[in-house]
């Protein structure tokens, strides 16, 4: 981990980013919490499928005009060619088009980082993964809840072995913004989560349960080994899934209940991981994320704070102001990047990354391969299917 001192004199990256155009959701966010760290510049970018609002959005961020694109090919063919080449892509554009995009950059030599669900098919996310893979390059996967502090914390601590063999995980995520048809509204976030051709075969699975997927792979090291799900569409007129049940057995013979929904009246972003081992239990949300219980057998129930003397090293790492004053979602894509950049700029020094600490494409690839599982058993009557 390069810290303080260390990463103004490491030099800066540059990056360029396909989305995050007017209007959109997640393409500011990455861009908030690559600033927060200055380790890497915005210097090119096609920030929407309209190029009026490319040209729009490029001067209010002050991306210089000859950097500036109609499209990924013409961006990854010009970038490719110029001696201050951007050092990695930054993909934040609707599902359907990060397989195309990422390969078009990995081919033209350059990292990737790109939003999950990596792809919307499993043999584009094997491809892309092998092709990284071929090429060298790094590629991230931007599962947000893998750069909390207090999950990074659960992590090591079952590392630890603190509670135990796990035996039980219960994994939610509970929204409820898709509880009517917000798709005919125009609003620009659900028009394309619900239709097939740009979210793939799974809308809530896709979008919200491969998070519950990776935090608890994330913090569990755990594998999943076979799956049973039922897949649902309350809305009527829906054509992809708005609710998802899915129940899980691990390699280590651990059971889980995974549970995502956008029709859960009353919730945000209610991502909420149990994990009960032989020894204690451990416990996460993500709408008061500074905090996690934990309980050992015989114990009072204990609230972990994440400014604590406890925390341990990896975690304590991660966190960047005194506890008590909340840290959160800008601050854990701001940790993925972190640790994204130093990886980088390590590797361009040829020095070891193997201790990288950010999600893989490998992770992407995992994820999709949920996704299609999920699928999968629900249309075959929700059985059990083998990973
Ligand atoms: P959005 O609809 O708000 O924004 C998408 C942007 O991509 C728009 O500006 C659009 O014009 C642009 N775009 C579409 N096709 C393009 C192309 N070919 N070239 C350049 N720009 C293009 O979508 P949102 O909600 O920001 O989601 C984007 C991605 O981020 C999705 O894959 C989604 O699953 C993921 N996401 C991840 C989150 C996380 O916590 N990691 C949270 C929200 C979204």
């Amino acid at each position: 981990m390069i810290e303080g001192k260390e990463i103004a004199s490491a030099g800066q990256l540059r990056y360029g980013m396909l989305g995050g155009g007017e209007g959109s959701f997640i393409g500011d966010v990455h861009r908030k919490a690559i600033a927060m760290d200055g380790l890497a510049q915005l210097v090119a970018g096609c920030f929407s499928i309209d190029y009026e609002d490319t040209l729009r959005t490029a001067k209010k961020l002050r991306v210089a005009d000859d950097r500036v694109y109609k499209d990924y090919v013409e961006m990854a063919r010009k970038e490719s060619g110029r001696e201050d080449c951007i050092d990695f892509v930054d993909i934040a554009t609707p599902n359907n088009t990060h397989y195309p995009i990422a390969r078009e950059f990995l081919n033209a030599g350059i990292n990737v980082v790109c939003e999950k669900p990596l792809t919307i098919d499993l043999a584009q996310a094997e491809e892309l993964a092998a092709l990284a893979r071929k090429k060298g390059l790094l590629f991230a996967v931007t599962y947000t809840y893998s750069g909390y502090v207090m999950v990074k914390q659960a992590r090591e601590m079952i590392r630890r072995g603190d509670i135990g063999e796990i035996r039980v995980v219960m994994g939610e995520y509970a929204q409820d913004w898709l509880a009517t048809r917000l798709e005919d509204t125009g609003n620009m976030q659900a028009s394309w989560r619900t239709d097939p051709s740009q979210t793939g075969r799974s809308n809530c699975v896709g979008d919200i349960g491969s998070h519950i997927e990776n935090t608890v792979s994330y913090m569990t090291g755990l594998k999943i080994k076979s799956l049973c799900s039922s897949l649902d569409s309350f809305v009527p007129g829906r054509k992809l899934d708005d609710n998802a049940e899915i129940l899980v057995r691990f390699d280590n013979g651990a059971r889980g209940v995974y549970w995502a929904s956008q029709v859960a009246v009353g919730h945000d972003n209610g991502l909420r991981v149990r994990i009960f081992g032989s020894k204690g239990s451990i416990e996460w949300e993500q709408e008061n994320p500074n905090y996690l219980r934990v309980a050992y057998i015989g114990e009072p129930v204990q609230i972990l704070s994440r400014g604590g003397s406890y925390m341990l090293p990896n975690a304590a790492k991660t966190s960047r102001i005194p506890a008590g004053h909340p840290e959160g979602y800008y601050e854990a894509f701001a940790n993925i990047y972190r640790n994204f950049a130093t990886a980088l700029m390590k590797k361009k020094k040829g020095e070891d990354i193997s201790d990288a600490d950010f999600p893989s494409v490998e992770d992407g690839l995992e994820g999709v391969k949920f996704i299609s599982k999920a699928v999968e058993s629900s249309e075959a009557g929700s059985v059990w299917i083998d990973m």
